[in-house]
Formats: C-alpha cells, structure tokens, sequence
C-alpha cells in the first residue's frame, strides 16, 4: 500500500501551480485589476463575484462563498477524488508524488545523469568500431548525419560491456537502468547486441534508452526500453521532442509535431527532411504527452501505422487529447495505408507524399464524429439521437470553448437538437443542481458479472470484433437468443453482431456510459498474446464453453425449481431443458440430474 502524501509535498505543489491558468482552462477568466473575475462555476450569477488571486493561489466567490485553492478547485469542480486532484496537478507541475515510508526517491541524483551520458558515449563509440551495425543502420536508409544528430549507438554483444567499461557500483548501474540483476543477485548488462537510441529530456540530457535487435532473430523482444529509474518516467517523455525544437531553433520555429509509433520512424522521418516527429516509449500517446506537446507547439498530427494497433492506437490518442483542446490547439489524424509505417512510407513514396498526407490530416472533431458514427445508418432519426449520446462523454471532456461548440453545433444539425440539450452551459447545470430534490441514491451500480471465461471472451472481441463473424449461425443463434443481461460479454456480443465489421475502438465506444467502461478498456488494452488463428480458436471454443455454462446454469436453476416446488410443470421444463441440450450437442456432454429424474410428482 501507497503511504500518505506528505503536506509539505502539497504545500510545495500548490506554490508551483498557477491557479489562474488550472482555472481559466475550465471557466474563462478576465483580468480585473489584481486578480481575475468570472461568473461564479458554483452557483447561478449574473455579474461576477467569482475572483482568482494568482498570487496566493486562492479562489473565492462572494456570492456563495465557494472558495479555496487549487486542489479543492478539482474536487470541487472536477468532482475528483483527493488523491486523484493531487495527482493531476503533480501531472501538471510535472513531479511525481511521493508517499511518506518509502516509495519515491524525491530528488533525481544528478549522477545518474552523468552516468547514462557515459553510456551513450560508450554506445556511439562502440558503432564505429561495428560494422555489422552500421550496415544494419544504412541497409534502414540513414546516414551518418542522421545518426550522430540522435546520437544513436551500438550495444555489442555479451553480458558485460559497460559493466566493465563503467568503474562504478553495481547498484548505480542498476538505478540507472543499464544494468539488471537476476535472481540469483548477479548484475548483466541490460542491453546486448542491439542499436541504442538515447532518449533525452528536454534538457536535452539522457534519461534513458531503447534499443533494438539487429536481426529480428535476435534474443529477447525486438524493442527494449529503460525501465523507469528516478530520472526517466516513460509517460512523461517524447523520442525525438529535444531534437526537434533544438533543429527548430536553427531553422524556423516549430509550429507543429508530428506524433508516430515508433523510433525508428523519428529518425527516418528526420533523415527525409521531416524533422518534428517524436514518439512515446512504447506506450500509449496520454494526456501528459499532450500537454507536454501543447507546451511547444499548437498543432499535434498524430500519425500512426496502418494497422490495428495503429488504429487502435489513433483512438486512445483522441481520448487522450480532448482534455488539453483549448481554444489554439489542434489535433489531428493521418491514417496511413494498411501495413505502411512513417517510416516505410517515406521510404517508398518520400517526403512530399507525407508532407501532402500530414496537411490533409483529419481533425479530431471530424474523427471523434466518423467514428461513431460508424455502423450507425443516419438516415435514422434514432441512429442520430444515438450519436449524440455516445459523443457526450467526449465531448464534455473538451475544454469549453470554439472547439466545443463548434462540435456541439455539429451534433445538433445531425440530430435535429438544441445545441443546449447536448451540452449544457455549466450555469444551467448549477442551476438544476439547486432547484432539482437530490436524486435518490441509486446504490451500487448493478455490478456486470464478470467470470474468468467473460473476460478471456471479452479481451478477445474487444480486441478483434470481426472475430464474431467466425461463429458458424447456430452458435451466433445461440448467443443472441440467451436472455442473461447481467453478462457484460453478451452485452459486447450483441453490438458486434450489429456492427458486423466495426473497428475495435468503435466497438468500445459504444459503452462510454457504462460503469464498466474502464474495465473493457482494460481488457482492450491487455497485450495481444495470440495470433489470429489462436485467437480464433480461443474465442470460437470459448464461446462453446459459455454457452455450455448458460445450459448449465438453466439447468441447475431448474433443479432447484423441482427442489422447492416439485410440480409437474417444473418437472417437465427440466425434462424439455435436458432433451433439448441432448439433441443440440448430440448427446454427448450433458449430464441430467438423477435427484431430479427420480423425482415424481407430488
Ligand atoms: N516497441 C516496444 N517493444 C516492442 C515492440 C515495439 O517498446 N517489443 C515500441 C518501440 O518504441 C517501437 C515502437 O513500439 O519503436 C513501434 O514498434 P513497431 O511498430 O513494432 O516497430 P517499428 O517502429 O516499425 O520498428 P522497426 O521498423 O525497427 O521494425
Ligand atoms: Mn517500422
């Protein structure tokens, strides 16, 4: 378990965040005199008597006497957790939050920083002297230039080359990331016989790096990042974001960048004269990567491979970004051929080709609305009422302004609505929430049941929905026609037979309102372990399994029927039930109770 946050930690954070900025984001603000002034987000007003002191961090309504500072501006407003307000400020002050008995060391050692320098230093070197790797970097198209300007290097083969070239304590090694220790306590180097990319921060010191198999043949995965270390913190940091703005700066400044998957589409892209692309760390693109891009630039192309992960990939970028579209800020999508990356495109097609995809990039809003609406026939006025709900959610998670409203507009034509019905002003909200009774406590949400096989069915179809078209029609019958609404794998199932060949992140999309949204993106997530034919296999045999397991649950209810009430009826829908799971299955694998064939009416 995580420790308390400590208060001077709090203390600390709240000096370093500008509450001006935190609040203007989500209620504009305009300057009057000392402080700043709108109408009050908390209760209904007319003229403002909402003001924000900048200098001491505070906020304070003299209509309602709402007040407070920046952290209980989250929670307030927000409606955020404690810890999870902390969190997002720690985000935006770019700090961790540490927890009191041990967890995070606070202060990076600035030796580590020495030490991974030496590496990367060690790492370059060793390329001059391997051929094999630098025919390896030259067969990918790149030149000298372009490695030296990323500092690419070269890890030889064997467990002990920087450990023997590095005279420093093991456990630094270790805290550095450079080195791993196994069970048994011995320390290896954790990069061998592969191609180093230093990651920089954007300070442009090494923090850390990935490092890639020579042959795809090769021991270990083909990619293999730093771990997170005091001073590398995967989620924080963009490939290629220091050599952009530091090429930026000779040339024009940098007005946009370009968001791709991987490294080796940073540096290709940059060797074919396209010198703004960065990459996350073998993560998803999330919200601090974008607020981190924002800080630089206002307009984000992210610009992913063609395939279903790229896709996927695409749709969590969206997600992840609505949070920082304020007004200014842009972001946008290229979809790229099926099986091209950055990098191979720009090496079949050049640089003009990428150039000309990236200006005709899709914006957000325009993705966000095709993609929900796909499957969904606009024709139909139910159809159209059903896009404005699904796009809701997102919507609201935009930072009011044009953007916005722009997009509720948009919703409003297709749906035939009051712009207002979609996208309340804040005030009206307040409003309702004064004059409307409390609604009455639904309790616990009814909880979806969710069984080990729901969950292996569930991260199967989430991640591949055309799997459902591998059912042969008795199957799919059979699923359709089971009633149990408790299964959160039926609910899935069911839209996936609606949406014949929807993209996954449409299917997930779906269930944005649901209480168990997360948990779906959770399995949607999960790592793709399977290939298509195991998966299908998987699924196909699964769904076998479930249905066995809805026949038998039937079953045993119906057991239980007899056992309480023996009537004849009861009697006979148990026989009917058994002979009807005997004719489906050939008679094999059904066992009928003998408690309830000997049972006789009363
Ligand atoms: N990645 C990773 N671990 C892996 C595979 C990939 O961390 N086992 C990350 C790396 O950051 C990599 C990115 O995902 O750069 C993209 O991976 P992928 O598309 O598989 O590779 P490419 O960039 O196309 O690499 P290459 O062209 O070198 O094969
Ligand atoms: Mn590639």
């Amino acid at each position: 378990m995580a420790g308390r946050i400590p208060q001077s930690f709090i203390n600390d954070l709240l000096q370093r965040i500008d509450i001006v900025d935190l609040i203007d984001s989500r209620v504009k603000l305009t300057k009057a005199g000392k402080s700043w002034k709108a109408c009050c987000p908390f209760h209904q007003e007319k003229t403002p008597s909402f003001n924000v002191n900048s200098e001491r961090g505070i906020y304070k309504c003299f209509g309602c006497g709402a007040g407070g500072t920046a952290l209980t501006f989250l929670m307030e407003h927000d409606r955020m957790e404690f810890v999870e307000a902390v969190e997002a400020l720690a985000a935006i002050a770019h700090v961790e939050v540490p927890r009191e008995g041990g967890g995070r060391v606070e202060k990076p050692d600035t030796g580590l920083y020495e030490l991974l320098d030496k590496a990367a230093k060690l790492y370059r070197e060793a390329l001059r002297d391997h051929p094999e790797a630098i025919d390896y970097l030259k067969g990918r198209g790149l030149d000298g230039r372009t490695a030296a300007r990323y500092g690419i290097g070269f890890a030889p083969p064997g467990w002990d080359f920087l450990k023997t070239r590095l005279d420093v304590d093991p456990d630094r090694m270790v805290a550095a990331g450079l080195v791993a220790r196994n069970d048994a306590g011995r320390t290896y180097d954790r990069f061998r016989h592969r191609i180093m990319f230093p990651i920089r921060d954007s300070r442009g010191r090494v923090v850390a790096f990935g490092g890639r198999l020579l042959s795809d043949a090769g021991e270990g995965p083909k990619y293999l990042n730093s771990p997170e270390t005091p001073v590398f913190h995967k989620a924080r940091e963009l490939y290629g974001l220091y050599e952009a703005r530091h090429s930026a700066q000779r040339g024009s400044g940098l007005d946009r960048l370009i968001v791709v998957e991987g490294y080796m589409d940073v540096v290709a892209l940059s060797r074919n004269g396209i010198r703004n692309a960065v990459a996350t760390l073998g993560t998803a693109v999330g919200t601090e990567h974008f607020e981190r891009l924002y800080r630089n630039v206002s307009e984000v192309v992210c610009c992913f491979d063609g395939d279903r992960a790229g896709r996927q990939a695409a749709w969590r970028a969206l997600e992840a970004s609505l949070p920082s579209l304020r007004d200014g800020r842009q972001c946008k999508f290229v979809f790229l051929p099926e099986g091209e990356d950055p990098d191979s495109l720009v090496g079949s097609e050049g640089r003009e080709h990428l150039e000309d995809l990236i200006t005709a990039s899709k914006p957000a809003g325009d993705y966000l609305v095709d993609s929900l609406s796909e499957g969904l026939d606009l024709t139909s006025m139910d159809a159209r009422a059903r896009l404005c709900e699904l796009a809701k959610p997102f919507v609201s998670r935009i930072p009011r302004g044009v953007l916005r409203r722009l997009l509720v507009d948009r919703l409003a034509r297709i749906a035939e609505l009051d712009p207002d019905a979609i996208d309340p002003p804040s005030a009206d909200i307040d409003q309702r929430r004064l004059e409307e009774p409390p609604p009455p406590d639904p309790g616990p949400a009814p909880a979806a049941r969710t069984t080990g096989l729901d969950r292996r069915l569930l991260r199967c179809l989430l991640q591949e929905p055309s799997l459902f078209g591998k059912l042969d029609t008795s199957l799919v019958r059979a699923l359709l026609g089971e009633t149990d609404d408790d299964s959160l794998f039926l609910r899935v199932a069911r839209w996936a037979a609606k949406d014949g060949d929807a993209d996954a992140s449409v299917l997930l999309a779906r269930f944005v309102h649901e209480p168990f949204y997360n948990e779906l993106r959770d399995l949607a997530d999960t790592e793709r372990m399977l290939d298509a034919d195991a998966l299908e296999a998987e699924f196909v045999g699964g769904v076998r399994h479930y249905l066995g397991e809805c026949e038998r649950r039937r079953r045993l209810a119906l057991v239980d029927s007899i056992r309480n009430a023996p009537t004849k009826e009861n009697i006979a829908r148990y026989l009917n039930a058994s002979r009807a799971a005997r004719n489906r299955t050939g008679g094999a694998d059904v066992e009928t109770s003998p408690e309830a064939e000997g049972l006789t009416a009363k």
